[in-house]
């Protein structure tokens, strides 16, 4: 009899903590994204428009300290438009002949400049918070592009009855404990996109994880390539030392 209640207590703390765990960390939305796969390549006007969201949106409080300005050349950027944007960026150079430290124009071979000086000076700006570096972040999280494109459209007005909400936080559906110290960041319209597309939330979030995506791998194309091949190249060996254990043993067969 006490077993029985036992068993009973413990299939019901199982379902109790399964449900809970399921509230805490919803189901991602699975996306197709065309880089994914075998045989994916990344879209390059995504690639773009992505990068365009980054730029206007998220590099006021994100940094993407890994790349460099000239790697956008590979996302279809011309070299002129590579300097342009890295000469709205001033960086820390020296020391002069004087031994000083000053400050000149970004280049094309200079890190994307991070918009903090420090962690602290992040946090400040952010009711204490810090807004992660996003060079890796799609490699950084479980579900990596479809969690990211998740958090992206995940915010909801109201917090379900009965959640408490700290001072400024936001309710997001996919965020881990649901209260997230970043303002929805997309919103309709929010950017003005160079060839022509609507911004909806959902496209600049499919966008801005594209590029994330490709920060986090840029060689990834090269490395599928690779793959195909290496594979075509094993195929056509394993036929021909096939065909040859053939021709050494017919005599014996
Ligand atoms: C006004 C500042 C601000 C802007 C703009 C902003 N973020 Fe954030 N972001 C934050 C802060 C602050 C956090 C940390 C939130 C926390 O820990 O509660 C954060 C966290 C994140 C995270 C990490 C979530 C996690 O799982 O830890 C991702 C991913 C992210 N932001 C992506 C973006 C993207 C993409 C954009 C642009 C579309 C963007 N952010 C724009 C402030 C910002």
């Amino acid at each position: 009899m006490k077993r029985k209640t036992f068993a009973a207590a413990l299939t019901a703390l199982l379902f109790a903590t399964g449900a809970a765990a399921a509230s805490e960390a919803p189901k991602l939305p699975a996306q197709s994204w065309p880089f994914a796969g075998v045989f994916g390549t990344f879209d390059r006007p995504a690639l773009q428009r992505g990068f365009q969201v980054y730029k206007q949106v998220c590099s006021s409080c994100h940094g993407a300290s890994l790349l460099a300005y000239r790697n956008l050349t590979e996302i279809g950027l011309t070299t002129q438009q590579v300097g342009d944007i890295a000469a709205e960026h001033e960086v820390q150079d020296g020391p002069n002949d004087a031994g000083e430290m000053f400050m000149r124009k970004a280049v094309a071979a200079d890190r994307f400049v991070p918009p903090f000086p420090n962690e602290q000076a992040a946090r400040a700006a952010n009711n204490g918070a810090y807004p992660p570096d996003l060079s890796l972040m799609t490699k950084a999280r479980i579900g990596g592009p479809d969690y990211i494109f998740a958090l992206m459209t995940g915010y909801k007005e109201e917090p379900p009855a009965g959640f408490t909400l700290m001072e400024g936080m936001y309710y997001n559906e996919y965020f881990p404990g649901h209260q997230i110290a970043m303002a929805p960041p997309l919103a309709e319209g929010g950017v003005d996109y160079a060839d022509g597309t609507t911004a909806t939330v959902e496209q600049m979030a499919k966008d801005v994880v594209t590029f994330l995506s490709w920060a986090a791998e840029p060689e990834m194309e090269v490395r599928k390539r690779m793959g195909v091949k290496v594979m075509i190249f094993l195929g056509v060996l394993t036929a021909l030392l096939f065909a040859l254990k053939r021709k050494v043993w017919a005599d014996v067969h």
